[in-house]
């Protein structure tokens, strides 16, 4: 687990991917040279085009996608060189992800959803009506994923990705399925998560309302990492930085 606030919970050096499935020969990369630390408590926005790369370094950020050239390290583990079980072993333990299509599992109650993350790292299984609460959904716990709206889908995920305190949190478009009202909640979960429980947060999102509750803010195009907008914690103008391509 962390063991400081001042040693990075995610740092990435000179990541890139390069889907090779694809039939084109020069198929382009889609992830390119991204060096990146992410500290314990701090929520880190990556905004950016279609295509431009966000979900790739997500998902290689939270283990689900084997990076192609670069290093990785993630709470203090080496992850670049884990093979698919290696990777799940350390995603269970470590990561919670939020991702567009929520993935809960369909037999499952929405308490249940919540209770298998709780499962997963070792929550106290009771914790699953306080999570659901936490997303305003106290009076689904018991309703499954078809009889619940996209929203509320979306939030029992964010209540599953939370559970058992991971210490790194990834969430692509949390808020995309939101009113502005749901979504203000969901960040201001994200951010409580940072503030309080030391997670390294890190969101993926088109919506610009977002911003308001980032420490900072990178913006991809075509695979690299072009600007950060870091805001100066507690006082003072936000000042921007390129990143070297
Ligand atoms: N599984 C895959 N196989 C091959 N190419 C892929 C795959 N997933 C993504 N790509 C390509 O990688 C590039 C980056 O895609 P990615 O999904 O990371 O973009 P994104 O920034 O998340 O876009 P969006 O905002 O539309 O979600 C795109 O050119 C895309 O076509
Ligand atoms: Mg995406």
């Amino acid at each position: 687990m962390i063991v400081s606030r001042t040693t990075p919970a995610i740092e990435a050096v000179l990541l890139g991917k390069r889907y090779t499935h694809t039939a084109q020969p020069d198929e382009p990369w889609a992830v390119q040279g991204v060096t990146l630390s992410v500290m314990p408590g701090e929520l880190t926005v990556l905004m950016g085009p279609s295509g431009s790369g966000k979900t790739t370094l997500l998902s290689m950020l939270g283990g689900l996608l084997a990076p192609t050239t670069g290093r990785l390290n993630i709470c203090g583990e080496r992850v670049e060189h884990l093979g698919e079980a290696g990777r799940q072993v350390f995603r269970r333990r470590r990561v919670g992800l939020i991702f567009q299509n929520y993935n809960l599992l369909s037999a499952l109650t929405a308490a249940e959803n919540v209770g298998v993350g709780l499962a997963l790292r070792g929550g106290d299984p009771a914790g699953a009506a306080d999570l659901l609460r936490q997303v305003g959904l106290a009076s689904k716990a018991a309703a499954y994923p078809h009889e619940l709206s996209g929203g509320q889908r979306q939030r029992v995920a964010i209540a599953r990705c939370l559970a058992g305190s991971p210490p790194v949190l990834l969430a692509d478009e949390p808020t995309a399925a939101l009113d502005a009202e749901q979504g203000r909640v969901v960040m201001g979960l994200l951010k409580r998560r940072a503030r309080e429980h030391g997670s390294a947060v890190v969101v993926v999102t088109h919506d610009a309302r977002v911003r308001g509750f980032a420490d900072r803010v990178f913006e991809m195009e075509d695979g690299r990492l072009r600007r950060i907008v870091r805001r100066v914690v507690r006082s003072g103008p936000q000042e921007v930085n390129r990143v070297p391509a």
